[in-house]
């Protein structure tokens, strides 16, 4: 063969993802020699027996196929008719035409008024402008655009939280910039403090580094932290002493499982402030939340205190693939536009929504109470998003890496090791999802005590 790796980009070979590493490998040749593998390593809930909604697929069925409202009528509430007919009108094509590179201009409509909707109370109005948002497949496209917009050279640095989810630390990597790992407190529940934000600044800048960027995931993946409004501002006010941008990484937004605990969206808060100097890059997607569509790929971010011409240099980055695929685009659409209180879909969508957001609670406390009681492992508590992620203790020279193949052999339980997301050094954690139908999850938990008990 005349390819070979020294041929290759060496920031690909460089470049990590470890929710889809060696590890994930291993559990498919387990799976294709007949072993039961149980897959907890990734934030895919339809792959783990969530059902879609019925307003979003019957809605997708009519764009995919327009035939269907006069074949069928009958099998579709009028509402979902009507929302398809208005979609179908609004894109010259339907489904199997480009739109324009930022997305279809309905949905950014949309859009904009799901975030200005989300996001004012009777103190505040939060205005939100179509032409500030890009549709993109999957929030990982748009994470990724900014990044490859922000990193200019090997000394632009990107603040990263560790743990991180590893689309970060492999992005900054493929485009060769410098990532700086800002620690998170796991003792405090995974807080985020400002003295740690400066120290990883100050030591990033003192090697040369022009830090350009700091990244949040709020919620938090792997951690399941929530932020306060009071932990936003307090990030706001680090970016704005630093001149850095935010890349304010919301697709957990709704999946918080606390009574006590509130999503607050940067956006809200930048607003409140009245900042116009930080520029915010927020962004969502349909794979979390209650859709759980992670096949779909659709998503979008906001760009907030972004100037015209670097608007016009983002819109011609996404104009290099031409426009996000319009299947997500429509899924993007339909988590933005919910059917409304008197609409004919409204009941039977509330009933699966709070259906599914009572199961994921009811599994993260589960999840969360069982791992705390296995001798060894402590779990803070899963406040939000779709994960836990616990520190464990090792048998001295043993990685947590090397655990997690063990445990995947004997149980075929596929779980991350904390090496593939960063974590404190001298520490050991893992990454399940709480995903998995409650019976299967106690079968998890029993399994994990059995395991810990002898390896060594
Ligand atoms: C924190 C975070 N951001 C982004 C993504 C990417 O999601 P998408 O499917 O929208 O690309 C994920 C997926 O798990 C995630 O956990």
């Amino acid at each position: 063969m005349s390819l070979s790796l020294s041929d290759l980009s060496k920031v690909v070979i460089d470049a990590q993802y470890a929710v889809r590493g060696p590890i994930v490998k291993r559990a498919g040749e387990l799976e294709r020699s007949g072993r039961a593998i149980i897959y907890c390593n990734i934030g895919n809930p339809q792959a783990l027996g969530q059902k879609p909604l019925s307003y979003v697929r019957q809605s997708l069925a009519l764009m995919q196929y327009p035939e269907l409202a006069q074949k069928s009528p009958q099998a579709f509430p009028p509402d979902v008719l009507e929302r398809a007919a208005e979609l179908l009108a609004a894109s010259v094509g339907g489904l199997g035409a480009y739109s324009e590179s930022k997305g279809l201009r309905i949905v950014r409509e949309a859009v904009a008024r799901f975030i200005s909707r989300r996001d004012s109370d009777s103190s505040l109005i939060v205005t939100s402008d179509p032409e500030h948002i890009y549709l993109t497949d999957g929030a990982s496209k748009g994470v990724q655009s900014i990044l490859r917009l922000l990193i200019a050279s090997d000394r632009d640095g990107i603040m990263i939280p560790i743990p991180q989810y590893p689309l970060y630390s492999a992005s900054i990597t493929l485009y060769g910039g410098y990532q700086v790992g800002y620690y998170l407190e796991e003792a405090t529940g995974w807080a985020l403090s400002r003295e740690e934000l400066e120290r990883a600044y100050g030591e990033a800048s003192s090697r040369g580094i022009k830090v350009k960027a700091i990244c949040v995931i709020n919620p938090g993946n792997p951690t399941g932290a929530v932020l306060s409004k009071d932990n936003i501002a307090m990030v706001i006010s680090f970016a704005k002493d630093h001149g850095l941008s935010i890349l304010a990484d919301e697709v957990y937004q709704e999946n918080i499982y606390r009574p006590d605990d509130k999503f607050v969206s940067f956006a809200r808060v930048l607003a409140e402030l009245g900042d116009t100097d930080v520029c915010l890059f927020s962004f969502h997607s349909c794979s979390k939340g209650f859709h759980g569509e992670c096949g779909q790929r659709g998503g979008y971010f906001e760009a907030r205190n972004v100037s015209t011409e670097v608007l016009a240099q983002i819109t011609k980055l996404q104009s290099i693939a031409l426009c996000a695929n319009l299947n997500g685009q429509i899924l993007v659409y339909l988590m933005v536009r919910p059917p409304e209180p008197g609409e004919a879909s409204f009941e039977q969508y509330e009933k699966e929504k709070k259906e599914i957001l009572g199961e994921l609670a009811a599994r993260a406390k589960l999840l969360a109470e069982g791992l705390n009681k296995i001798q060894g492992y402590s779990c803070a508590p899963i406040a939000g998003a779709m994960y836990a992620f616990p520190t464990i203790t090792l048998p001295p020279g043993r990685s947590d890496t090397q655990y997690c193949l063990a445990l995947l052999e004997e149980t075929g339980i596929c779980l991350v090791p904390g090496e593939g997301f960063g974590q404190a050094e001298g520490s050991a954690h893992f990454r399940t999802t709480i995903l998995p139908p409650r019976a299967q999850l106690l079968q998890v938990l029993e399994k994990l005590e059995n395991f810990n008990k002898h390896w060594k």
